[in-house]
């Protein structure tokens, strides 16, 4: 069932979004060689009881930590460790903030030191993906125009769209109806309705779109070790447009 949001419900969700985008901000200073994804985590964990929110990922379907943090060909859902990042690596930081009962979901990629070419230009590409498909989330279009505009333009680039993770509704629950696929036929598909929010996540790999899942049973990587990349917003459909839950 997917659920249609009030103006209330969606202003207490971008409540939580500003928050988590704000502690993205944290992070992107803390981020730097030497530190680890569990330092990172024990950071969100102190922020959010400051603030007065939980962690909405700790203890959904047994996953322990506040954050999902996955480095280099790691495509989503790694655990915090204990190992340093060192200059060169990316790291995606993916949280789920809940503030009074709403949640808010969204994850960047951040650069640790200097990165290679490449990898510069995964991370603006993935960046630009999901502009470009947040901009589709316009009433009366279909989810096809979303995933068309993510996997045409990143395709273009000489890179591929994981299709093995897929964006969602989010709200009373994390994962709700629809699913948001990141490529696809543009004109198919369910049609968008004012007061749906959804998130857009595209995970885009620089080289094979394959993924394999780790012993762990939680953690994806690319299957050809190459490296992957992913951002995400909580948003709202709106009559004047897509409201970006997860922004100030
Ligand atoms: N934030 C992730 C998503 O975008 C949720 C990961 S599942 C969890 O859907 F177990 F890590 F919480
Ligand atoms: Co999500």
């Amino acid at each position: 069932m997917i659920t249609l949001k009030s103006k209330r419900e969606i202003g207490l969700m971008h409540q939580a979004g500003k928050l988590l985008a704000n502690c993205h901000k944290e992070i992107a200073k803390l981020i730097e060689p030497g530190i680890t994804t569990m330092e990172i985590d024990a950071f969100v964990e102190k922020y959010l009881a400051e603030h007065g929110a939980t962690p909405e990922q700790k203890g959904y379907q047994g996953y322990k930590y506040a954050t999902c943090a996955s480095i280099n060909d790691e495509i989503c859902h790694g655990f915090p460790r204990k190992k340093m990042l060192k200059k060169g690596d990316i790291v995606t930081i993916d949280m789920v903030f809940n503030l009074n009962g709403a949640l808010a979901d969204s994850a960047w990629t951040y650069a640790v030191g200097e990165i290679s070419e490449t990898d510069q230009k995964l991370l603006k590409v993935t960046k630009e993906a999901l502009d470009r498909g947040v901009e589709q989330a316009v009433i009366g279009n279909r989810l096809g125009d979303i995933g068309h505009a993510i996997q045409s333009y990143v395709e273009g680039e000489g890179f591929s769209v994981v299709r093995d993770f897929t964006g969602h509704g989010i709200g009373p629950t994390l994962h709700e109806e629809p699913q948001i696929l990141h490529y696809g036929q543009s004109g198919k598909g369910l049609r968008l309705k004012e007061g749906m929010v959804i998130t857009i996540e595209p995970m885009v790999n620089v080289g094979k779109w394959q993924s394999k899942m780790d012993k762990n049973g939680w953690t994806a990587r690319t299957t050809d070790g190459k490296r992957s990349a992913q951002y995400e917003h909580t948003l709202a459909i709106t009559k004047d447009g897509p409201l970006i839950l997860t922004e100030q």
